[in-house]
């Protein structure tokens, strides 16, 4: 069948639009080049861009769009060899991209935008803003204010969302103000990477583990989201943040959502966020005297990461003297419900660590009555989210002939960039190509967004009271001690400590 596309003039919801604009606010800044233009062009490698699309880039200095196109290929030669654009594919790529000035406090330059998006009328118009949150209620406003949230337009948000649960909501009330929740895409960039949605299809698309996914069989569950960078020059940024909300609130617990929520009735986007905000309600609440029990918090001294020195967190670039902030948090939480009763869940996360390597390890119960000598804790599944992105299944099994009936570890391994080669989108390609495409399955809704600060407030609000501060750790290891000794009370070990 041939489209005309021409008279297309609503997307099919759920499918890729048939033209766009994308509005891109803060179009010179960091997330723009480092992340949004190499998922774009990575898009546009894979021709998954419906042609014709716009890309506006807005920022507050003047600049024509061929000095905007030099500025972004220039930022090019920053990001990884595989992903820098040969000339010749650069400039077909820019002939998308324009620029226009914009001071984000003036309602005629809205209406001048406006205007730029309306003589194209576009079936899609979506609306980053990959600017500081503190201008999201400005840009907002005035956006509803120009009529630049018609039924055609989304807004996308960057993390990170307010900085506790009072900033959020108010960001989420200007954003009502101007948008339906259904146009509102909440970002966590977590959700586009493609181990994430595989805990999705693990669970859902495989009858498998499901009847062993719950209290009965499975002894504890860590999620370890560690980093081997440090803070870099985002000092000014990280230290008016820390670990807790630049990690937990967020990446972390869209993971344990993940691993916890009960199998949702349909693959509808609310369907899914409507279990992902129950597991959410469900957390055991903090007191004070759990924070102290449960919570580990820690900061990067010098060390060596990889072979390197590396200055401790308060030797960083635009670190204040003698800062308390947390680069490092190791806790223990458990889902209250009749799936997870009694379950501990360990939430860790943390830079300047031994190595970059994020994962989930379910580990699942002894067997009731050993009978082969020396058996020690035999079932695991490692969900390996990154370097590598793939599923480990560890079992006992005789190695050797000869009548030895000692046990020892071995395990099924499957990578995912092996088994699906060259078919691997980015997360950043995948969720912009979501907002374009109004798929809202990997985007957060504003309940759970907000859940998820109710859940960390107690943590905030016992530590600002605490003189004590982060415990401090060498960079190139593991975190605290604490953390380990928190989770040997209930006679566990990390994954690296096994
Ligand atoms: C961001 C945090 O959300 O996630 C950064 O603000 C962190 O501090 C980054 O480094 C980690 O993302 P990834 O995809 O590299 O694991």
């Amino acid at each position: 069948m041939i489209i005309n596309v021409t008279k297309l003039h609503h997307p099919l919801p759920g499918s890729c639009p048939m033209s766009f604009d994308l509005v891109l606010f803060g179009g010179t800044g960091d997330l723009t080049w480092r992340k949004i233009m190499p998922a774009l062009l990575q898009a546009f490698r894979h021709c998954k861009l419906p042609p014709g699309g716009r890309v506006l880039a807005v920022a507050r200095d003047e600049r024509s769009d061929d000095e905007y196109r030099a500025f972004i290929k220039e930022r090019f030669a920053a990001v990884e060899a595989s992903k820098r654009p040969s000339d010749e594919e650069f400039a077909r790529f820019a002939e998308m991209l324009h620029y226009r000035r914009m001071d984000l406090s003036q309602p005629e330059h809205y209406a001048g935008l406006k205007a730029w998006v309306d003589e194209r009328g576009a079936d899609t118009v979506v609306l980053f803003l990959a600017t500081s949150p503190y201008l999201f209620p400005v840009i907002c406003e005035q956006l509803g204010a120009a009529g630049l949230n018609g039924p055609n337009a989304r807004v996308v948000l960057e993390k990170p969302l307010g900085h506790d649960l009072k900033s959020a909501q108010t960001i989420n009330r200007v954003v009502a103000s101007a948008f339906r929740e259904e146009q509102a895409l909440r970002i966590d960039h977590y959700l586009g990477k493609p181990a994430v949605q595989n805990v999705m299809a693990l669970r859902f698309g495989n009858a498998l583990f499901e009847p062993l996914w719950r209290r009965e069989s499975i002894a504890n569950i860590q999620i370890t989201l560690a980093e081997d960078i440090g803070v870099g020059t985002r000092g000014d940024f990280y230290d008016k943040t820390g670990a807790l909300r630049d990690m937990i609130q967020n990446h972390a617990l869209q993971l344990l959502t993940m691993i916890a929520m009960e199998p949702p009735p349909s693959g509808d986007a609310d369907a899914i966020r409507d279990e992902k905000l129950k597991v959410l309600k469900s957390l055991k609440p903090f007191t004070p005297e759990s924070v102290a029990r449960d919570v580990v918090r820690g900061q990067y001294k010098a060390g060596s990461v990889g072979g390197q020195p590396v200055p401790g967190y308060l030797d960083e670039v635009k670190v204040p003297v003698g800062s308390r902030c947390e680069t490092f948090v190791a806790l223990r939480t458990e889902v209250q419900n009749w799936r997870w009763a009694g379950v501990p869940f360990y939430l860790r996360t943390g830079k300047r660590l031994a190595e970059r390597d994020s994962h989930i390890v379910v580990n699942f119960r002894d067997v009731p009555h050993p009978i082969f000598p020396g058996t020690r804790q035999a079932n695991k599944l490692v969900i390996k989210l990154q370097p590598e992105d793939g599923l480990e299944l560890h079992l006992l099994a005789v190695k050797g002939s000869g009548g030895n009936e000692l046990l020892s570890p071995v395990s099924l391994d499957l990578d995912f960039d092996r088994a699906f080669p060259s078919e691997r989108v980015g997360g950043y390609e995948r969720l912009l190509l979501d907002a374009l495409a109004g798929r809202l399955n990997l985007f957060v809704r504003s309940d759970e967004q907000e859940q998820a600060w109710r859940w960390v407030e107690p943590v905030l609000q016992a530590w600002a009271s605490d003189p004590t501060g982060p415990r401090p750790y060498s960079a190139g290891g593991w975190g605290p001690a604490a953390a380990s000794a928190m989770v040997a009370r209930d006679g566990c070990t990390w994954a690296e400590e096994q």
